[in-house]
Protein backbone atom coordinates (compact mmCIF):
# COMPACT_ATOMS: atom_id res chain seq x y z
CA UNK A 1 0.00 0.00 0.00
CA UNK A 2 1.46 3.44 -0.90
CA UNK A 3 2.05 5.99 1.72
CA UNK A 4 0.26 9.62 1.39
CA UNK A 5 3.36 12.41 1.51
CA UNK A 6 3.03 15.94 1.72
CA UNK A 7 5.21 17.38 -0.63
CA UNK A 8 4.14 21.07 -1.45
CA UNK A 9 2.84 23.61 0.35
CA UNK A 10 1.98 27.58 0.06
CA UNK A 11 0.18 30.07 1.17
CA UNK A 12 -0.85 33.11 -0.07
CA UNK A 13 -2.89 36.63 1.77
CA UNK A 14 -4.35 39.43 0.33
CA UNK A 15 -2.14 42.72 0.84
CA UNK A 16 -4.44 45.03 2.71
CA UNK A 17 -4.37 44.65 6.38
CA UNK A 18 -7.01 45.82 8.50
CA UNK A 19 -5.79 46.14 12.21
CA UNK A 20 -7.69 46.46 15.71
CA UNK A 21 -7.44 49.80 15.80
CA UNK A 22 -9.28 50.60 12.16
CA UNK A 23 -11.98 48.13 13.55
CA UNK A 24 -12.41 50.16 16.47
CA UNK A 25 -13.01 53.23 14.25
CA UNK A 26 -15.99 50.97 12.98
CA UNK A 27 -17.75 49.27 15.82
CA UNK A 28 -17.63 49.97 19.78
CA UNK A 29 -14.10 47.87 20.41
CA UNK A 30 -11.02 48.37 20.83
CA UNK A 31 -7.21 46.87 20.24
CA UNK A 32 -6.64 46.10 24.08
CA UNK A 33 -10.21 43.99 24.31
CA UNK A 34 -8.75 41.90 21.21
CA UNK A 35 -5.27 40.94 21.80
CA UNK A 36 -6.46 40.03 25.64
CA UNK A 37 -9.41 37.85 24.00
CA UNK A 38 -8.13 36.55 21.07
CA UNK A 39 -4.71 37.02 20.61
CA UNK A 40 -5.39 38.49 17.24
CA UNK A 41 -3.91 42.29 16.46
CA UNK A 42 -4.33 42.05 12.17
CA UNK A 43 -6.08 40.17 9.49
CA UNK A 44 -5.93 40.36 5.72
CA UNK A 45 -8.83 41.92 3.74
CA UNK A 46 -9.55 40.45 -0.22
CA UNK A 47 -10.18 42.98 -2.61
CA UNK A 48 -12.63 43.68 -4.77
CA UNK A 49 -11.00 41.48 -7.70
CA UNK A 50 -10.26 38.96 -5.22
CA UNK A 51 -11.97 35.51 -4.70
CA UNK A 52 -11.58 32.37 -3.09
CA UNK A 53 -10.17 30.83 -6.17
CA UNK A 54 -7.99 33.47 -6.90
CA UNK A 55 -6.69 33.28 -3.45
CA UNK A 56 -6.44 29.69 -3.85
CA UNK A 57 -4.59 29.38 -6.99
CA UNK A 58 -1.98 31.57 -5.98
CA UNK A 59 -1.55 29.02 -2.74
CA UNK A 60 -1.90 26.35 -5.00
CA UNK A 61 0.65 27.36 -7.66
CA UNK A 62 3.20 27.80 -4.64
CA UNK A 63 2.45 24.40 -3.60
CA UNK A 64 2.96 22.95 -6.77
CA UNK A 65 6.11 24.33 -7.26
CA UNK A 66 7.92 22.95 -4.23
CA UNK A 67 6.34 19.85 -5.06
CA UNK A 68 7.86 20.14 -8.29
CA UNK A 69 5.18 19.10 -9.72
CA UNK A 70 3.25 20.53 -12.83
CA UNK A 71 -0.67 20.58 -12.36
CA UNK A 72 -1.49 18.52 -15.90
CA UNK A 73 -0.15 15.64 -13.38
CA UNK A 74 -2.89 15.96 -10.53
CA UNK A 75 -5.17 13.55 -10.05
CA UNK A 76 -7.77 15.26 -7.79
CA UNK A 77 -8.47 18.54 -6.66
CA UNK A 78 -10.19 18.97 -3.47
CA UNK A 79 -11.29 22.56 -2.12
CA UNK A 80 -12.37 23.18 1.43
CA UNK A 81 -14.34 26.94 2.07
CA UNK A 82 -16.86 27.75 4.51
CA UNK A 83 -17.15 31.11 1.92
CA UNK A 84 -17.22 29.69 -1.21
CA UNK A 85 -17.27 31.54 -4.82
CA UNK A 86 -20.85 29.46 -5.49
CA UNK A 87 -23.13 27.38 -3.82
CA UNK A 88 -22.10 25.44 -6.70
CA UNK A 89 -20.19 25.10 -8.92
CA UNK A 90 -17.26 23.62 -6.77
CA UNK A 91 -14.58 26.34 -6.23
CA UNK A 92 -12.08 23.43 -6.76
CA UNK A 93 -13.47 23.33 -10.29
CA UNK A 94 -12.62 27.22 -10.88
CA UNK A 95 -9.15 26.27 -9.42
CA UNK A 96 -8.62 23.13 -11.70
CA UNK A 97 -9.44 25.76 -14.76
CA UNK A 98 -7.16 28.53 -13.22
CA UNK A 99 -3.97 26.36 -12.93
CA UNK A 100 -5.14 23.94 -15.96
CA UNK A 101 -4.98 20.83 -14.31
CA UNK A 102 -6.23 18.62 -17.07
CA UNK A 103 -7.11 15.25 -15.66
CA UNK A 104 -7.77 16.20 -12.32
CA UNK A 105 -11.36 15.32 -10.48
CA UNK A 106 -11.96 18.10 -8.99
CA UNK A 107 -14.58 18.73 -5.95
CA UNK A 108 -15.51 20.56 -2.58
CA UNK A 109 -15.41 19.54 0.91
CA UNK A 110 -18.05 21.77 3.26
CA UNK A 111 -16.53 21.01 6.95
CA UNK A 112 -15.96 24.81 8.10
CA UNK A 113 -12.51 25.47 10.32
CA UNK A 114 -12.01 21.83 10.07
CA UNK A 115 -12.57 21.22 6.30
CA UNK A 116 -8.61 21.47 5.66
CA UNK A 117 -8.09 18.30 8.33
CA UNK A 118 -11.00 16.30 6.44
CA UNK A 119 -9.76 17.11 2.74
CA UNK A 120 -6.20 16.39 3.41
CA UNK A 121 -7.48 12.82 5.19
CA UNK A 122 -9.72 12.44 1.78
CA UNK A 123 -6.70 13.01 -0.50
CA UNK A 124 -4.56 11.00 1.50
CA UNK A 125 -7.23 8.14 1.65
CA UNK A 126 -7.38 8.05 -2.28
CA UNK A 127 -4.25 8.07 -2.41
CA UNK A 128 -3.38 5.21 0.35
CA UNK A 129 -6.43 2.93 -1.73
CA UNK A 130 -3.83 3.23 -4.89
CA UNK A 131 -6.52 4.32 -7.01
CA UNK A 132 -4.69 7.84 -7.47
CA UNK A 133 -1.09 9.42 -7.32
CA UNK A 134 -1.22 13.28 -6.97
CA UNK A 135 -3.66 15.43 -5.24
CA UNK A 136 -3.86 18.99 -4.31
CA UNK A 137 -5.68 20.26 -1.56
CA UNK A 138 -6.80 24.13 -1.04
CA UNK A 139 -8.32 25.74 1.94
CA UNK A 140 -9.68 29.29 0.80
CA UNK A 141 -11.65 32.18 2.60
CA UNK A 142 -12.94 35.37 1.43
CA UNK A 143 -14.55 35.64 4.62
CA UNK A 144 -14.70 39.26 5.00
CA UNK A 145 -18.00 39.36 2.54
CA UNK A 146 -19.89 37.80 4.57
CA UNK A 147 -19.23 39.00 8.17
CA UNK A 148 -21.40 41.46 9.37
CA UNK A 149 -18.97 44.37 10.02
CA UNK A 150 -21.31 46.03 12.55
CA UNK A 151 -21.56 43.00 14.60
CA UNK A 152 -18.50 43.20 16.94
CA UNK A 153 -18.55 39.71 18.18
CA UNK A 154 -17.72 38.51 14.92
CA UNK A 155 -16.11 40.94 12.45
CA UNK A 156 -12.93 40.89 14.88
CA UNK A 157 -12.01 37.10 14.09
CA UNK A 158 -12.02 36.49 10.41
CA UNK A 159 -9.71 37.08 7.92
CA UNK A 160 -8.98 36.21 4.29
CA UNK A 161 -6.27 33.56 3.01
CA UNK A 162 -5.26 31.13 1.33
CA UNK A 163 -3.21 27.53 2.26
CA UNK A 164 -2.19 24.23 -0.26
CA UNK A 165 -0.72 21.09 0.18
CA UNK A 166 0.45 18.97 -2.69
CA UNK A 167 0.28 15.27 -1.71
CA UNK A 168 1.86 12.31 -3.97
CA UNK A 169 2.22 8.54 -3.65
CA UNK A 170 4.95 6.74 -2.47
CA UNK A 171 6.48 3.57 -1.39
CA UNK A 172 8.86 5.23 1.23
CA UNK A 173 6.79 5.40 4.90
CA UNK A 174 5.63 8.54 6.26
CA UNK A 175 3.62 11.23 4.98
CA UNK A 176 -0.01 11.18 6.67
CA UNK A 177 -0.06 8.47 9.65
CA UNK A 178 -3.94 8.76 11.26
CA UNK A 179 -6.38 10.84 10.70
CA UNK A 180 -9.84 11.50 13.36
CA UNK A 181 -12.63 12.87 12.13
CA UNK A 182 -15.84 13.91 14.27
CA UNK A 183 -19.01 15.80 13.68
CA UNK A 184 -21.74 16.87 15.66
CA UNK A 185 -24.78 18.25 14.11
CA UNK A 186 -26.64 18.88 17.31
CA UNK A 187 -24.39 22.28 17.68
CA UNK A 188 -25.03 23.53 14.16
CA UNK A 189 -27.27 26.69 15.25
CA UNK A 190 -23.79 28.03 17.44
CA UNK A 191 -21.86 28.80 14.21
CA UNK A 192 -23.70 29.60 10.71
CA UNK A 193 -24.52 31.12 7.78
CA UNK A 194 -28.63 30.91 7.80
CA UNK A 195 -29.42 32.38 4.24
CA UNK A 196 -28.77 31.93 0.99
CA UNK A 197 -29.05 28.00 0.91
CA UNK A 198 -32.87 26.11 0.10
CA UNK A 199 -34.01 26.19 3.80
CA UNK A 200 -33.71 30.21 3.69
CA UNK A 201 -33.27 31.28 0.35
CA UNK A 202 -32.54 34.84 -0.09
CA UNK A 203 -35.24 37.51 -0.21
CA UNK A 204 -35.69 40.86 0.55
CA UNK A 205 -36.36 39.87 4.08
CA UNK A 206 -33.60 37.89 4.58
CA UNK A 207 -30.85 40.34 3.58
CA UNK A 208 -32.61 42.64 6.09
CA UNK A 209 -32.15 40.24 8.70
CA UNK A 210 -28.88 40.05 8.39
CA UNK A 211 -29.12 35.77 7.43
CA UNK A 212 -26.50 36.26 5.05
CA UNK A 213 -23.77 36.95 7.47
CA UNK A 214 -21.59 34.55 10.15
CA UNK A 215 -23.80 34.07 13.10
CA UNK A 216 -21.86 32.41 16.23
CA UNK A 217 -22.69 31.93 19.47
CA UNK A 218 -18.97 32.86 20.91
CA UNK A 219 -19.05 31.38 23.70
CA UNK A 220 -20.65 28.40 22.85
CA UNK A 221 -17.91 27.86 20.25
CA UNK A 222 -15.24 28.67 22.85
CA UNK A 223 -16.75 26.07 25.25
CA UNK A 224 -17.28 23.37 22.83
CA UNK A 225 -12.95 23.66 21.20
CA UNK A 226 -11.76 24.01 24.45
CA UNK A 227 -13.31 20.87 25.19
CA UNK A 228 -12.64 18.68 22.26
CA UNK A 229 -9.30 20.01 21.02
CA UNK A 230 -6.58 18.08 23.47
CA UNK A 231 -8.80 15.20 23.26
CA UNK A 232 -9.04 14.90 19.39
CA UNK A 233 -4.96 15.10 19.46
CA UNK A 234 -4.51 12.01 21.81
CA UNK A 235 -7.17 9.87 19.73
CA UNK A 236 -4.87 10.69 16.72
CA UNK A 237 -1.96 10.19 18.81
CA UNK A 238 -3.25 6.59 19.92
CA UNK A 239 -4.32 5.82 16.48
CA UNK A 240 -0.79 6.33 15.42
CA UNK A 241 1.19 4.52 17.75
CA UNK A 242 2.79 8.11 19.09
CA UNK A 243 3.34 9.67 22.29
CA UNK A 244 2.87 13.27 22.60
CA UNK A 245 6.96 13.42 23.60
CA UNK A 246 7.87 12.40 20.00
CA UNK A 247 5.92 15.29 18.45
CA UNK A 248 8.18 18.07 17.49
CA UNK A 249 5.29 20.76 15.93
CA UNK A 250 1.41 21.26 16.79
CA UNK A 251 -0.10 22.88 13.84
CA UNK A 252 -3.73 24.29 15.71
CA UNK A 253 -6.71 25.76 13.59
CA UNK A 254 -5.76 29.46 14.74
CA UNK A 255 -9.22 31.05 16.00
CA UNK A 256 -8.26 32.29 19.33
CA UNK A 257 -4.53 32.36 21.52
CA UNK A 258 -6.78 31.46 24.71
CA UNK A 259 -8.36 28.11 23.03
CA UNK A 260 -4.62 26.77 21.89
CA UNK A 261 -3.81 27.95 25.47
CA UNK A 262 -6.51 25.63 27.22
CA UNK A 263 -5.31 22.76 24.80
CA UNK A 264 -1.87 23.55 26.15
CA UNK A 265 -3.10 22.99 29.35
CA UNK A 266 -5.29 19.74 28.63
CA UNK A 267 -2.07 18.39 27.05
CA UNK A 268 0.51 19.21 29.67
CA UNK A 269 2.62 21.51 27.04
CA UNK A 270 4.33 24.19 26.77
CA UNK A 271 3.20 26.78 24.39
CA UNK A 272 6.39 26.37 22.06
CA UNK A 273 5.09 23.02 21.10
CA UNK A 274 2.01 25.07 19.10
CA UNK A 275 2.94 26.81 15.91
CA UNK A 276 0.61 30.24 16.37
CA UNK A 277 0.29 33.03 14.10
CA UNK A 278 -3.52 33.98 14.71
CA UNK A 279 -1.83 37.70 15.60
CA UNK A 280 -1.04 38.25 12.49
CA UNK A 281 -3.92 36.66 10.15
CA UNK A 282 -6.86 36.32 12.28
CA UNK A 283 -9.44 33.65 11.44
CA UNK A 284 -9.01 32.43 8.10
CA UNK A 285 -10.80 28.82 8.70
CA UNK A 286 -10.13 26.19 6.27
CA UNK A 287 -6.57 28.29 5.56
CA UNK A 288 -5.49 28.49 8.77
CA UNK A 289 -3.75 25.21 9.21
CA UNK A 290 -1.85 25.15 5.95
CA UNK A 291 -1.11 28.93 6.30
CA UNK A 292 0.70 28.12 10.24
CA UNK A 293 2.39 25.31 8.76
CA UNK A 294 4.02 27.40 5.92
CA UNK A 295 5.01 29.39 8.05
CA UNK A 296 6.57 27.06 10.57
CA UNK A 297 8.20 25.09 7.97
CA UNK A 298 9.65 28.93 7.48
CA UNK A 299 10.97 29.21 10.60
CA UNK A 300 12.13 26.13 11.00
CA UNK A 301 9.86 24.77 13.71
CA UNK A 302 9.05 21.89 11.14
CA UNK A 303 11.68 19.84 9.43
CA UNK A 304 12.14 16.52 7.53
CA UNK A 305 11.67 13.28 9.64
CA UNK A 306 9.62 15.07 12.36
CA UNK A 307 6.63 14.21 13.56
CA UNK A 308 3.64 16.65 13.37
CA UNK A 309 -0.27 17.09 14.50
CA UNK A 310 -2.78 19.16 12.77
CA UNK A 311 -5.72 20.30 14.97
CA UNK A 312 -9.24 21.97 14.15
CA UNK A 313 -12.45 22.36 14.79
CA UNK A 314 -15.70 24.69 13.71
CA UNK A 315 -18.91 24.94 12.02
CA UNK A 316 -21.15 21.88 11.78
CA UNK A 317 -19.71 20.81 14.72
CA UNK A 318 -17.11 19.19 13.42
CA UNK A 319 -13.84 18.56 15.00
CA UNK A 320 -10.66 16.63 13.99
CA UNK A 321 -6.83 15.79 14.36
CA UNK A 322 -3.63 14.26 12.08
CA UNK A 323 -0.90 12.95 12.58
CA UNK A 324 2.19 13.25 10.11
CA UNK A 325 5.57 12.45 9.59
CA UNK A 326 7.21 15.35 7.54
CA UNK A 327 8.77 14.18 4.31
CA UNK A 328 9.50 16.80 1.90
CA UNK A 329 9.40 17.18 -1.66
CA UNK A 330 9.93 13.35 -3.33
CA UNK A 331 13.38 12.76 -4.71
CA UNK A 332 13.46 12.22 -8.82
CA UNK A 333 14.05 8.49 -9.29
CA UNK A 334 17.66 7.70 -10.22
CA UNK A 335 16.58 6.51 -13.50
CA UNK A 336 14.95 9.51 -14.02
CA UNK A 337 15.98 12.97 -15.85
CA UNK A 338 15.50 15.65 -13.00
CA UNK A 339 13.06 18.24 -14.54
CA UNK A 340 11.91 21.50 -13.66
CA UNK A 341 8.25 22.85 -13.05
CA UNK A 342 7.48 26.65 -13.07
CA UNK A 343 3.55 26.09 -12.07
CA UNK A 344 3.22 29.86 -13.27
CA UNK A 345 3.92 29.46 -16.62
CA UNK A 346 0.54 26.67 -16.62
CA UNK A 347 -1.46 29.69 -15.52
CA UNK A 348 -1.06 31.40 -18.73
CA UNK A 349 -1.65 27.83 -20.63
CA UNK A 350 -4.83 27.41 -18.70
CA UNK A 351 -6.21 30.86 -19.42
CA UNK A 352 -5.37 29.95 -23.16
CA UNK A 353 -6.92 26.77 -23.01
CA UNK A 354 -10.13 27.68 -20.87
CA UNK A 355 -10.98 30.44 -23.51
CA UNK A 356 -10.47 28.33 -26.25
CA UNK A 357 -12.71 25.46 -24.39
CA UNK A 358 -15.70 28.48 -24.20
CA UNK A 359 -15.45 29.51 -27.49
CA UNK A 360 -15.17 25.46 -28.70
CA UNK A 361 -18.88 25.05 -26.73
CA UNK A 362 -20.06 28.41 -28.25
CA UNK A 363 -19.04 26.98 -31.30
CA UNK A 364 -20.88 23.34 -30.48
CA UNK A 365 -23.92 25.01 -29.13
CA UNK A 366 -24.69 27.09 -32.45
CA UNK A 367 -23.79 24.03 -34.89
CA UNK A 368 -26.00 21.70 -32.49
CA UNK A 369 -28.81 24.26 -32.51
CA UNK A 370 -28.80 24.26 -36.17
CA UNK A 371 -28.93 20.33 -36.55
CA UNK A 372 -32.18 21.13 -34.21
O1 LIG B 1 -13.37 28.79 13.82
C1 LIG B 1 -14.25 28.86 14.90
C2 LIG B 1 -14.77 30.25 14.96
N1 LIG B 1 -15.18 30.79 16.20
C3 LIG B 1 -14.47 30.85 17.35
O2 LIG B 1 -13.44 30.29 17.52
C4 LIG B 1 -15.07 31.70 18.44
C5 LIG B 1 -14.82 31.19 19.83
N2 LIG B 1 -15.17 32.20 20.80
C6 LIG B 1 -14.35 33.22 21.13
O3 LIG B 1 -13.27 33.30 20.61
C7 LIG B 1 -14.81 34.19 22.19
O4 LIG B 1 -16.02 33.74 22.76
C8 LIG B 1 -15.00 35.66 21.65
C9 LIG B 1 -13.64 36.24 21.28
C10 LIG B 1 -15.91 35.64 20.44
C11 LIG B 1 -15.62 36.50 22.73
O5 LIG B 1 -14.79 36.50 23.88
P1 LIG B 1 -15.42 36.26 25.32
O6 LIG B 1 -14.34 36.31 26.29
O7 LIG B 1 -16.25 35.00 25.26
O8 LIG B 1 -16.33 37.54 25.46
P2 LIG B 1 -17.90 37.64 25.79
O9 LIG B 1 -18.70 37.32 24.60
O10 LIG B 1 -18.16 36.92 27.07
O11 LIG B 1 -18.04 39.17 26.09
C12 LIG B 1 -17.48 39.78 27.26
C13 LIG B 1 -17.82 41.25 27.23
C14 LIG B 1 -19.30 41.51 27.00
O12 LIG B 1 -19.64 42.67 27.72
P3 LIG B 1 -20.38 42.55 29.14
O13 LIG B 1 -21.67 41.86 28.86
O14 LIG B 1 -19.48 41.77 30.01
O15 LIG B 1 -20.54 44.00 29.53
C15 LIG B 1 -19.39 41.80 25.53
O16 LIG B 1 -20.48 42.62 25.21
O17 LIG B 1 -17.12 41.87 26.14
C16 LIG B 1 -18.08 42.52 25.28
N3 LIG B 1 -17.61 42.39 23.92
C17 LIG B 1 -16.74 43.24 23.36
N4 LIG B 1 -16.12 44.34 23.85
C18 LIG B 1 -15.28 44.98 23.03
C19 LIG B 1 -17.93 41.44 23.01
N5 LIG B 1 -17.27 41.67 21.86
C20 LIG B 1 -16.53 42.79 22.06
C21 LIG B 1 -15.63 43.51 21.25
N6 LIG B 1 -15.03 44.59 21.78
N7 LIG B 1 -15.35 43.14 19.99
Amino acid sequence: MPFAHITGWGMYVPEPVLTNNDLAKMVDTNDQWIRERTGIRERHIARETEFPSTLGVEAALKALAVANLAPTELDLIICTSSSPEYIFPATACLIQDQIGATKAGAFDIQAACTGFIFSVNMAAQAIRSGSIKNALVVGTEVLSRIINWTDRNTCILFGDGAGAFVLQASDKPGGVISAVMHSDGSGADALSLPGGGTRCPATEITVREGKHFVHMDGKEVFRFATRVMGHAVTEALESANMKLEDVACIVPHQANYRIIETAARYLKLPMDKFMVNVDRYGNTSTASIPIATVEALQNKRIRPGDKVVFVGFGGGLTWGAMTVEWTGPLPTPPTQKKKHIYPLQYRIFAKVRSLLLRILRRIEGLLSRKEL
